[in-house]
C-alpha cells in the first residue's frame, strides 16, 4: 500500500482544546484511524519548507498528497519530477495554485479539491471586509481599544455602502455569492469580470451587469473583489498599471491568493491614496513574513488596511466539510471509484475545469456548467 503524505498546519494548543479544527496535523482531517486501521502508511506534517523538509523527503515516494490551501505544500515541477509514485494530489479545500498544475497535467498525476466546500465561508468573509473597509470599522476599533474618542476622526473617511458600485474578477462559486449576498444592499451597480459569462438566469437572479474588458471594468468600481483561482493567466493581474485605471479611492478585497495582487504595487496605491483601502487573508507567501508590507500598510489617514491571515475559508463549517470531502476523495481512489467530477481539476488526461485559464480543452466535464453553483 503506498504512502500517504498528508502537510498541514501546527494548530497547537488550540488544536488539542478545540477538535474540531481538523485541518491541522494535531487532529489530521480526523484521517489517522481510518487510514491507520486499513494499514496504510499515513505521513502527516507541517514541515514544508527547503529540502530537508518533511516534505521533501517524502514526496520522493509518496502515492497521494493531501495539503491545504491555508498551510500549503508548494509542489513544484521540480518536486513533482522527483515524486516518482506521485498519482493524485487532494487539496483538503479549494484553490490548487500550490501545484504546479501544467506539470501535473504532464505526468499524469491528479489534482482533485472540495469545490464549494468553502465558498460560502469565503463570500461572507468578503461582504465583511467590503464593509469593514467601506465604513472605516478597524481605525474606529483600535480607537476605542486606545481609550480614544474623536468621532470625526474616524467619520471623515466612512461612507455607505449603499449606492456603490461593487464588482468581482472572477464570478464562479465565490464571486456569484458574493453578488447575492450584495444584492439587498442596494449598491449602484453589481458588476463582474469573468471569461465564462454566468447563465442569463443567475444574472438578473442578482442584478449583475459583466464588463468585458478589465481595466474598463476597474474604472466603474468603488469596490473590485478579486475571486477568481491564481494560474498563468492572473498572476499579478492587479499590478501597479491596472490599479492606475481604478477609480481613485476604490477599495480592493482579495481572499482568492495573494499573488494575483502585486505586493508593492497595492502597498504604494495605498499609501498614496489611490487606493482608499486593501483587505482580505491571502498572501503571495504563507506564512508572511513578519515584515511583510501588507501587515502594516496604510492609507494617507492612516486606516484602510483589514488584512488577517489566511482563514476566511477555514471557519470550523468549512473545516468539517473539506475534511468530509477529502475523505471521500481518498476513498473514491484508494477503491477505484469514480470521482464528483465537480471536485476534478486535473484528471487522468489533462485538466477537467476551466476555471485555471482559458485552455482549449479537449475534455468538458458537468463540472463546467456548474462553476457558479
Ligand atoms: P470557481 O472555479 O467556482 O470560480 C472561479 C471563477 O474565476 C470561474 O468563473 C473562472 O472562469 C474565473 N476566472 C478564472 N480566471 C479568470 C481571469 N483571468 N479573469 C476573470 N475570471 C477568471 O472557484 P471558487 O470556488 O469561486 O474559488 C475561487 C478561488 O478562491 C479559488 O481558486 C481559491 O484561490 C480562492 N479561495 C480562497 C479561500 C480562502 O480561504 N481565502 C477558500 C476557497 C477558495
Amino acid at each position: 500500500m503506498g504512502k500517504i503524505l498528508c502537510i498541514l498546519y501546527s494548530g497547537g494548543e488550540a488544536a488539542e482544546q478545540e477538535p474540531r479544527l481538523l485541518g491541522t496535523i494535531e487532529n489530521q482531517l480526523g484521517l489517522t484511524d481510518w487510514l491507520k486501521e486499513a494499514g496504510h502508511e499515513f505521513v502527516v506534517s507541517d514541515d514544508k519548507e527547503g529540502p530537508d523538509s518533511e516534505f521533501q523527503k517524502h514526496i520522493v515516494d509518496a502515492e497521494i498528497l493531501i495539503t491545504t490551501p491555508f498551510h500549503p505544500g508548494y509542489l513544484t515541477r521540480d518536486l513533482i519530477e522527483k515524486a516518482k509514485n506521485l498519482k493524485i494530489c487532494i487539496t483538503a479545500g479549494v484553490g490548487s495554485d500550490h501545484i504546479d498544475l501544467n506539470a501535473a497535467v504532464e505526468k499524469g498525476i491528479e489534482v482533485l479539491e472540495v469545490s464549494g466546500s468553502n465558498v460560502v465561508s469565503v463570500a461572507e468573509h468578503v461582504v465583511m471586509s467590503i464593509l469593514l473597509l467601506v465604513r472605516n470599522f478597524v481605525p474606529a476599533h483600535e480607537m476605542i481599544e486606545r481609550g480614544d474618542w474623536q468621532v470625526s476622526q474616524v467619520a471623515r473617511n466612512a461612507f455607505d455602502l449603499e449606492g456603490k458600485v461593487v464588482g468581482t474578477i472572477g464570478a464562479g462559486r465565490i464571486g456569484y455569492r458574493v453578488l447575492q449576498r450584495l444584492k439587498p444592499f442596494d449598491c449602484k451597480e453589481l458588476l463582474y469580470y469573468d471569461y465564462a459569462a454566468l447563465p442569463e438566469k443567475a444574472a438578473q437572479e442578482v442584478g449583475c451587469r459583466r464588463v468585458a474588458d478589465l481595466k474598463d471594468f476597474v474604472s466603474q468600481c468603488d469596490v473590485v473583489a478579486v475571486n477568481c483561482p491564481l494560474h498563468e493567466g492572473t498572476k499579478g493581474l492587479v499590478n501597479a498599471e491596472l490599479l492606475k485605471h481604478f477609480k481613485k479611492g476604490a477599495w480592493l478585497v482579495n481572499t482568492a491568493r495573494g499573488a494575483i495582487c502585486d505586493k508593492d504595487a497595492v502597498a504604494a496605491a495605498l499609501k498614496s491614496g489611490q487606493i482608499n483601502g486593501y483587505a482580505g487573508d491571502v498572501w503571495n507567501v504563507q506564512p508572511a513574513p513578519k515584515d511583510h508590507a501588507w501587515r502594516t500598510m496604510k492609507n494617507p489617514l492612516g486606516g484602510g488596511n483589514g488584512m488577517v491571515p489566511h482563514y476566511s475559508g477555514t471557519t470550523l463549517d468549512a473545516q468539517a466539510r473539506y475534511a468530509a470531502g477529502a475523505k471521500e476523495i481518498l476513498e473514491n481512489y484508494l477503491h477505484d471509484k469514480p470521482q464528483n467530477p465537480a471536485n476534478v481539476i486535473v484528471g487522468k488526461k489533462g485538466y477537467e475545469t476551466k476555471a485555471y485559464g482559458q485552455r482549449t480543452m479537449s475534455l468538458l466535464t458537468p463540472s463546467e456548467s456548474i462553476a457558479f453553483n
